[in-house]
């Protein structure tokens, strides 16, 4: 293999755990392209073994539906970079990344080869991500202590991106009965909801390379559950599903999961740029993981975030100065979660 062969076929290795990466409805919104017109800037120290490789947005693939839902595309790029580098790191190269965020580029990335390969640790990485899964269902009451909570966020980088741990059930339950009188939003807003139906694969069967499945949704459903969901939730049917209290119904069952979940995790940060965003997914990257490693799980509550007002009585409710940039139930699952699809690396290097 020569220099050239080496690399692609080490990339692609790197970008087979990528792709694992979580992101909002699981829509994958990044694509990479190896590049050699790098910008001209001045941290960038072009070597002869340079290798020079972007991260951008996939536009076809980015949630639009909510001006909100751009801090997300961040967050999932943010973990998709952080998982890439990691593995890249361990198959011996140096990684710097160079923030871009223009034109569809969020940043480059200078890979210098080094001598230092882990094999070990890239197959660590490796089957700790293919592990890693959103639990939607029901967590048991046991508690996080604060050496496993410590553990989990060791890796943060404090001076971006803060956590907070909420084990407080009067807190809990304020946030729950924030889910139950917003989260219908999700579903009653017909645009919001148009977009959050096109990813919902209703046909187990189906081979997909984005969204969920109904399984990663609620878990085992009956047939006759999922054909009544898939019409009545049906965007046209969005008066009978109104009618029928489909909003509510959806909003009050995530209210009963949060109120009984023992804690939450929030990550917060000064302001809701992108590039906060961004160190938000590169930090929840190696926290999501870590739980995972340490047998907890993640379920994200973004509605609450993805709308003014439960944002702001979220932020009283916690009382916290900063903005609140992510927001996931934290627990030991009752009963594991299904793979969601992913895309080919084919699909994502262009
Ligand atoms: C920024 C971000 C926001 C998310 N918000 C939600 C959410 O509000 N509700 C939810 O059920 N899952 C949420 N998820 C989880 C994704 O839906 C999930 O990562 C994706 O479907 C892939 O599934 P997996 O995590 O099991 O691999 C979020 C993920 C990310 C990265």
């Amino acid at each position: 293999m020569n220099k050239n062969e080496k690399f692609n076929h080490d990339l692609k290795m790197a970008l087979d755990i990528a792709r694992h990466a979580p992101s909002s409805h699981n829509c994958q919104p990044w694509c990479v392209n190896v590049t050699d017109s790098v910008p001209n800037i001045d941290s960038i120290k072009t070597t002869q073994n340079s290798r020079f490789v972007t991260v951008s947005f996939d536009e076809s693939r980015m949630l639009t539906s909510l001006p909100s839902l751009t801090g997300e595309m961040y967050t999932s790029c943010g973990i998709f970079t952080e998982l890439l580098t990691q593995a890249l790191v361990f198959k011996g190269y140096q990684c710097e990344e160079h923030w871009i965020d223009n034109e569809g580029i969020i940043l480059i990335l200078h890979l210098l080869p080094t001598e230092t390969v882990s094999n070990h640790a890239f197959e660590q990485l490796q089957a700790t991500t293919l592990m890693r899964f959103t639990n939607r269902g029901p967590y048991e009451q046991t508690k996080v202590d604060t050496r496993e909570y410590e553990s989990l966020i060791e890796n943060l980088n404090t001076k971006a991106i803060h956590s907070q741990l909420i084990n407080n059930p009067t807190l809990i339950s304020s946030i729950a009965n924030l889910i139950e009188d917003y989260a219908g939003l999700d579903f009653s807003n017909k645009k919001v909801w148009q977009e959050t139906y096109s990813f919902i694969r209703f046909n187990d069967n189906e081979t997909a390379e984005d969204g969920f499945y109904m399984r990663n949704l609620f878990g085992p459903v009956s047939w006759a559950f999922k054909q009544a969901f898939k019409f009545i939730s049906h965007p046209k049917n969005h008066m009978l599903s109104k009618i029928v209290g489909l909003p509510n119904y959806m909003a009050k069952g995530l209210a009963e999961l949060v109120d009984s979940t023992p804690q939450l995790i929030v990550f917060t940060a000064k302001n809701k740029s992108n590039s906060s965003y961004w160190h938000l997914g590169k930090d929840l990257s190696k926290v999501w993981q870590k739980a995972q490693i340490q047998g907890l799980s993640f379920h994200p509550l973004s509605v609450l975030l993805q709308n003014e007002t439960p944002r702001k009585k979220l932020k009283n409710i916690l009382g916290n100065k900063e903005e609140t940039l992510f927001i996931a139930r934290l627990g030991t699952a009752q009963s594991p979660a299904t793979r969601a699809p992913r895309r080919q690396v084919a699909s994502i290097l262009n």
